[in-house]
């Protein structure tokens, strides 16, 4: 009888797909997508069965044979003596010790938490565990399990490891989806996928039908898409009281969680590593055999916390230590380095101090220690891949008879994941670059030395001033503790904090969850699409809410941009937005850029937006660099410059010359190659939406026309929007909520006294004694009629052509209708502008 339940509920699924999917071809948002073949009814996860639906016997047979036959399966692999060998490395897992009792929580509660040291077996095992008991007792064929990982990688390497340990390729009962990318199959029950997919499989099918269990992985880490994936589960619960939920953290702030949902169990695994020797930097400076001078040395520790954790202090703590490194290594170029540089040394840039720290230690390890893989944590991937490039240059770490050196980052190949993984042969030692992902996501076995450079990078937002910024910033010391747990997994083993105790005593103990700093617009977007109501009702709901202010300027900001209507629905540009996963601004620019044909500039014009700023600006080279950047600057736009700059590059690099021709012209080319990479996965997210195809002549007629690609900037960044106002000599600048503000000296803009136009569009201002704004391009009125918000009015409307102005008007009724012939309009006449 309860199969026959089953097999009646996927019948009506299966019903409800097909007439979702009819309906959905009608509808004309989601039927334009239809033609690259990723439309919203191809969201869901799993497929049933392609059996005639006439016969519900028929169906059920089928499933009940399916169900034996995985069972069957199973039994044979086990037997096998490569599926023996997997099963004693599983059954050494903590995890496995806790199996009944994880099993028997989960079928007397909806909601269990798991907590437990990371690397004991939570994500390899528990779902695992699941799939097993559910086709143990014949369910095999129906049960259907997702676990969402915040990383695209550990989705990836996770459901690879688990198909190998069940002895299947992936895609046969274990696969994974994340954006863009994905193995499945019709077999498919167990389903890894990012925290996003999820959301978005929630958009077109809010109860989930057909899912038995939603594992929810690492929630220790807060991340903005999982504490709002749990606000949207503890709804859903009640509507689905046959759905199970398992959550599973790291730490031990499990309580937090289970109160949250009212109270439920939960199991800990108790765990087990090795002890791990601490050094700090002064530690370290002492082990690799220089001792702090006199002067330099660090006094006693046993001073009371508040001191030491003085700002002051620790300012002259680093000059301290940044004085003792620098004697240590004895190193004539860094003398030469400006007292600025040297205080960055803590800020590990490819040009200071650090890298030439990380890459003598790694050097000592090598030489001296015994053997084991080396973890080094660093800020982001432009350091890594910095790190990395310094490296294989070097006369050891770079020789590949000795050193193993990977870097771990979101879209690697597979085969690349497989090595950080798997234990080199033949006393060759891995060195293993990574992100802060490796602290609880992926758990590399044989790492014995860790080394910390103490930063990650983070978003943070500022309410008050209404600011984001994705900044390193120094990690906490619940994360420090995890990157030093990573050297105990299978010995003792060592770790190296690249910064002076008096900083770590200064770390946070948590950090804070994401969504109390982040900004909230692309959340309130997704509110809005998961047709959740009112956006500050929703977020009142959250583990921990954020502030009033924040989600009020996000829907104030939202309103102006146009992607919510004044009663706050998602407008058909907003629809749009939250299929781009990213900042609304880029979004905008992107929609904009692929409508009107000049898609090529606007693709690096946003991507530049996204990285570290490529104009290299060295203290000693102010001069040479500024005229450098001069050269492409013709047009009042430091975004234009950026695109010229990046085409040069990109026929430099096609000649091979790409890092002479940025070493000529003062730019970055680790920022070159990022924006490289971000251009063709903002390329891949717009073929999905179905705004281009494949025929890329087609939306990029217009990309060599300044004025409407000028026009497409302002589009994004509006309001981001400030007057010029002229007076004899120079020019002065004012925006509405702040008054006068002043250029960043870095801006071409800055150096012209004349600008022809009467605004500036900006991305970002920085607030130092008085306002800076960053990159600026410089607008007319008329595009900013057009493309910018109503902040125009009365007198400068009336002076347009009245055809201006009706296209204007029919704009906003239109409000949003990206293929509507007012647009086409509108940049025929742009480009006669
Ligand atoms: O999730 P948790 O941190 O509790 O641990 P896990 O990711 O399930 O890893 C359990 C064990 O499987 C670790 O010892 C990993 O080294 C191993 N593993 C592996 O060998 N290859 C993978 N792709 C993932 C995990
Ligand atoms: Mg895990």
């Amino acid at each position: 009888p309860g199969l026959q339940r089953r097999v009646d509920a996927h019948l009506r699924e299966y019903q409800s797909h097909k007439a979702k999917f009819m309906n959905g071809s009608q509808n004309s948002l989601f039927s334009k997508t239809s033609s690259n073949g990723s439309n919203a009814a191809d969201e869901s996860l799993f497929e049933l069965p392609e059996l005639p639906p006439q016969s519900q016997v028929a169906l059920e047979k089928v499933l009940s044979r399916r169900s034996l036959q995985l069972q069957n399966e199973q039994q044979a692999w086990q037997d096998s003596s490569e599926g023996w060998r997997m099963i004693q490395l599983r059954l050494s897992l903590p995890a496995y010790k806790e199996r009944d009792a994880i099993l028997n929580a989960i079928s007397h509660n909806q909601v269990v938490i798991i907590s437990g040291e990371t690397g004991c077996g939570k994500t390899t095992q528990i779902p695992q565990f699941i799939l097993e008991s559910e086709i143990d007792a014949l369910r095999g064929a129906t049960c259907s399990i997702i676990c969402t990982q915040p990383r695209r990688i550990s989705a990836m390497s996770v459901s690879e490891r688990i198909a190998t340990e069940r002895g299947e390729k992936l895609g046969e009962t274990v696969g994974y989806k994340v954006r863009l990318e994905g193995i499945k199959g019709r077999d498919t029950r167990l389903l890894f996928c990012t925290t996003g997919i999820l959301l978005r499989r929630l958009l077109v099918d809010r109860n989930l039908k057909g899912v038995t269990h939603v594992i929810v992985d690492e929630i220790h880490e807060r991340g903005m898409n999982e504490d709002f994936l749990l606000i949207v589960l503890k709804e859903l619960l009640p509507r689905r009281p046959d759905l199970r939920l398992v959550l599973m953290s790291a730490t031990l702030d499990a309580d937090l969680f289970s109160s949250y949902f009212g109270g439920v169990p939960l199991v800990q695994i108790p765990g087990f590593t090795h002890p791990v020797r601490t050094y700090f930097l002064e530690d370290v400076l002492e082990k690799t055999g220089y001792r702090l001078t006199a002067e330099n040395q660090i006094d006693d520790y046993g001073q009371d916390r508040a001191w030491k954790s003085n700002k002051q202090f620790i300012k002259k703590r680093k000059s301290q230590i940044a004085s003792a490194v620098e004697e240590a290594l004895g190193s004539a170029d860094f003398k030469n380095y400006s007292q600025q540089t040297r205080e960055s040394m803590f800020c590990w840039n490819p040009d200071c101090m650090g890298f030439n720290f990380i890459e003598f230690l790694l050097c000592k390890i090598c030489e001296n220690e015994k053997p084991g893989s080396v973890l080094v944590f660093m800020t982001g991937w432009d350091d890594i891949s910095a790190l990395k490039d310094k490296l294989q240059a070097h006369y050891l770490l770079g020789d590949t008879g000795r050193v193993l050196l990977l870097a771990c980052h979101g879209s690697m190949a597979s085969s690349e994941q497989r090595l950080i993984f798997e234990k080199p042969e033949g006393g060759v030692r891995k060195i293993v670059l990574a992100t802060n992902l490796a602290e609880t996501s992926i758990t590399i076995d044989d790492v014995v030395y860790v080394i910390d450079c103490g930063k990650a990078k983070e978003t943070s937002y500022d309410a008050l001033n209404n600011t984001p910024c994705l900044l390193p910033s120094w990690i906490s010391k619940v994360s420090a503790k995890q990157r030093r747990g990573r050297a105990g997994r299978v010995q003792p083993g060592e770790c190296y904090h690249l910064y002076p105790r008096c900083v770590y005593d200064a770390f946070a103990d948590y950090q804070l969850p994401e969504i109390l700093r982040t900004p909230l617009q692309s959340l309130c977007l997704q509110i809005k699409s998961l047709k959740l109501g009112s956006i500050s009702e929703f977020l009142s709901k959250a583990l921990q809410s954020p502030e009033l202010l924040a989600v009020q300027n996000a829907i104030e900001y939202l309103k102006t941009i146009g992607a919510l209507d004044e009663s706050e629905n998602l407008t058909v540009l907003g629809r749009y937005l939250t299929m781009l996963p990213m900042e609304p601004k880029l979004g905008k620019m992107l929609i904009l850029g692929a409508i009107l044909n000049c898609l090529n500039p606007i693709l690096t014009v946003a991507a530049g937006l996204s990285v570290r700023d490529p104009f290299l600006a060295p203290l000693d080279k102010k001069d040479l660099a500024e005229a450098a950047k001069a050269q492409y600057s013709r047009d009042y736009s430091d975004h234009l410059a950026l695109v010229r700059a990046y085409e040069g590059w990109k026929v430099a690099e096609y000649e091979l010359t790409g890092y002479e021709y940025c070493w000529k012209n003062f730019l970055s080319a680790q920022s070159m190659k990022a924006i490289d990479s971000l251009r063709k996965e903002f390329q891949s997210l717009l073929l999905e939406t179905g705004l281009i195809d494949n025929n890329i002549a087609t939306y990029n007629t217009w990309s060599y026309d300044e004025n409407l690609i000028r026009a497409v900037i302002c589009y994004g960044l509006y309001p981001g929007i400030c007057s010029v106002v002229h007076n004899e000599k120079s020019f002065s600048l004012k925006t509405m909520e702040d008054g006068k503000v002043h250029l960043h000296s870095n801006s071409v803009n800055a150096r012209d006294s004349k600008i022809p136009y009467p605004w500036l569009v900006f991305n970002e201002k920085i607030k130092v004694n008085s306002i800076f704004l960053r990159d600026s391009t410089a607008v007319s009125d008329s595009v900013l009629l057009l493309f910018g918000g109503t902040i125009l009015k009365g007198d400068i409307v009336s002076s347009f052509p009245p055809y201006v102005y009706a296209l204007y008007e029919s704009i906003r009724c239109d409000n949003f209708y990206p293929f509507s012939y007012a647009w086409a309009g509108l940049g025929c006449i742009l480009r006669g502008m």
